[in-house]
């Protein structure tokens, strides 16, 4: 069992008990971290509350990160409440339904840009407002979730793929930027895992087929198991780790045909 009592932490991405960011705000919180959980619209605040009122004394504040003010206010918050942070986990992303869903070639100007916004450019956003609560703690460890179609073609994940490939490069370069602070930076790539995400993506049953047939571990993975990752990654056990992309999908990666 990891201790990270009288550490804080900040959890972006949270929309229900699916979330993967859920998983790894529950693990956080069972290890003694204290949390701060954001929602991004008023649709998705009682969720959240819902789910935070589980935890033990966290902080619940709003943030699109779409926006620079929200984010400038979130930082703002955070220093008011902690003084100080010692992780960010960001597992926000989004990607226009048409444009997962239209051939690849078809990707319109403004939904490359709002994938690419919400899904990558955010965690440098998030990366900037929390490098100073860091520095305030004497270092610190952020990390994001990324997914193979990064590297690899999956029909359906189009714009996605291409924002989770500027999202993994973002992380080599937030690591080189942020290692001085000793702040660390680093990605887990999850298999397939059925959230409201996924959902959005079409012919998203098969891959976790494919994923269970061909993986060395003959399954699937789950939430549980990437925030297990998690934990590792942001706490002292990864303590030499930084611009680490850590893969958690049962061995798939590593197969031909
Ligand atoms: N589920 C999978 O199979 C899988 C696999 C690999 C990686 N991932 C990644 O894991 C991360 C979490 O996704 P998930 O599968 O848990 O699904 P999820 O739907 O639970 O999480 C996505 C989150 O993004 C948030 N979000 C969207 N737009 C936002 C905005 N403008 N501002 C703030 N937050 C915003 C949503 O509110 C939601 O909490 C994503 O980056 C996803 O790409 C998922």
């Amino acid at each position: 069992m990891i201790d990270l009592s009288g550490k804080f932490a900040l959890v972006v991405g949270v929309a229900n008990k699916r979330s993967i960011a859920w998983a790894i705000a529950q693990a956080l919180s069972n290890s003694g971290a204290r949390l701060a959980l954001t929602y991004p619209s008023e649709r998705l605040e009682e969720n959240v509350r819902e789910l935070a009122a589980t935890l033990n004394n966290p902080l619940i504040l709003p943030c699109d990160v779409s926006s620079d003010d929200q984010i400038a206010e979130l930082g703002r918050a955070l220093d008011n409440e902690f003084g100080g942070l010692d992780f960010l986990v960001h597992g926000a992303a989004f990607a226009k339904k048409e444009d997962l869903d239209a051939p690849f070639s078809q990707t319109s100007r403004e939904g490359f840009r709002i994938a690419l916004d919400i899904s990558a450019y955010s965690f440098i956003a998030l990366a900037r407002a929390t490098r100073p609560l860091m520095q305030k703690r004497g270092g610190g460890s952020m990390l994001t979730l990324t997914y193979l179609g990064s590297e690899r073609v999956f029909k359906g994940y189009n714009v996605m793929g291409v924002a989770k490939a500027a999202l993994e490069a973002s992380v080599r370069y937030l690591a080189a930027d942020l290692g001085p602070d000793n702040i660390r930076v680093n990605a887990i790539s999850a298999g397939p895992i059925k959230t409201l995400a996924a959902m959005g993506i079409s012919g998203f049953s098969s891959i976790l087929g494919v994923y269970r047939d061909r993986a060395p571990l003959g399954r699937n993975i789950d939430a549980q198991e990437v925030a297990d990752a998690a934990l590792f990654l942001l706490g002292p056990g990864g303590r030499a780790v930084t611009a680490e992309v850590l893969t958690v999908d049962a061995g798939f990666k590593a197969m031909g045909f």
